[in-house]
């Protein structure tokens, strides 16, 4: 099993300070995970690159596309924002290898997502040339979700075929739930309103991570 990482999700932290807030979580934390959501793939929109640009940390950036088809050029400005790794979904792209390719052409590590409803079966032809694979855990789009169990088989599979891939799970995870994904075979774990919900970000941190113990 790979290295377990802890990756806070900006999306449920305050904007206007965001990087006073990313201060708080950035000792206990391996990923800072970005969203972006266009308003097509996903019905809300947020931030943009220029945006992560501005997010001023030592932290690697794990950039969350839920975008709808995006471009070379679009993909290019996250590169040049600086991010570390960049996740694709399979149902928003028409052939996903084309945005995989660029993203590691680019020297930055490539994910590809798929939400709760997609089966495996539909990215394991990427298995072999991604660096990790994200499996939404609630329908892409909005923090404060419920955790959905049913995904649990789809990571119990690829953790079977995969045993040193990075398995990346987003939404709806607290202490509770990261232990069932980590149960299943998950070793990155992304958490937005647990962590950002809450005054104390260090506590709630190390208790997600003593969940994993
Ligand atoms: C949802 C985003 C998540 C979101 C998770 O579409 O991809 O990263 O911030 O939020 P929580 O942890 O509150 O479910
Ligand atoms: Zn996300």
């Amino acid at each position: 099993m790979p290295k377990i990482k802890i990756a806070p999700s900006i999306l449920s932290a305050d904007f206007s300070k965001i990087n006073e807030e990313i201060k708080e979580v950035e000792k206990l934390s391996d990923l800072i995970h970005v969203d972006i959501m266009d308003g097509i793939f996903v019905p809300p929109t947020t931030v943009d690159a220029n945006f992560v640009k501005s997010i001023k940390t030592k932290v690697p950036l794990d950039v969350h596309l839920m975008v709808h088809e995006p471009s070379d050029s679009y993909i290019r400005g996250f590169i040049d924002a600086g991010a570390y790794s960049i996740t694709i979904h399979e149902e928003a792209c028409k052939n996903p290898l084309n945005q995989i390719n660029f993203i590691k052409k680019n020297k930055v590590k490539a994910a590809i997502s798929i939400k709760p409803k997609t089966p495996l079966e539909n990215i394991k032809k990427y298995l072999d040339i991604v660096d990790m694979v994200l499996i939404m855990t609630v329908e892409p789009g909005w923090s404060g979700q419920k955790f959905i169990d049913s995904t649990m088989q789809k990571i119990q599979e690829l953790r079977k075929l995969k045993p040193k891939l990075d398995i990346e799970v987003d939404g709806g995870i607290n202490p509770y739930t990261a232990r069932v994904a980590y149960d299943a075979g998950a070793n990155v774990f992304v958490a937005g309103s647990y962590i950002f919900g809450k005054k104390d970000r260090s506590k709630v941190i190390k208790e997600l991570l003593s969940s994993l113990k």
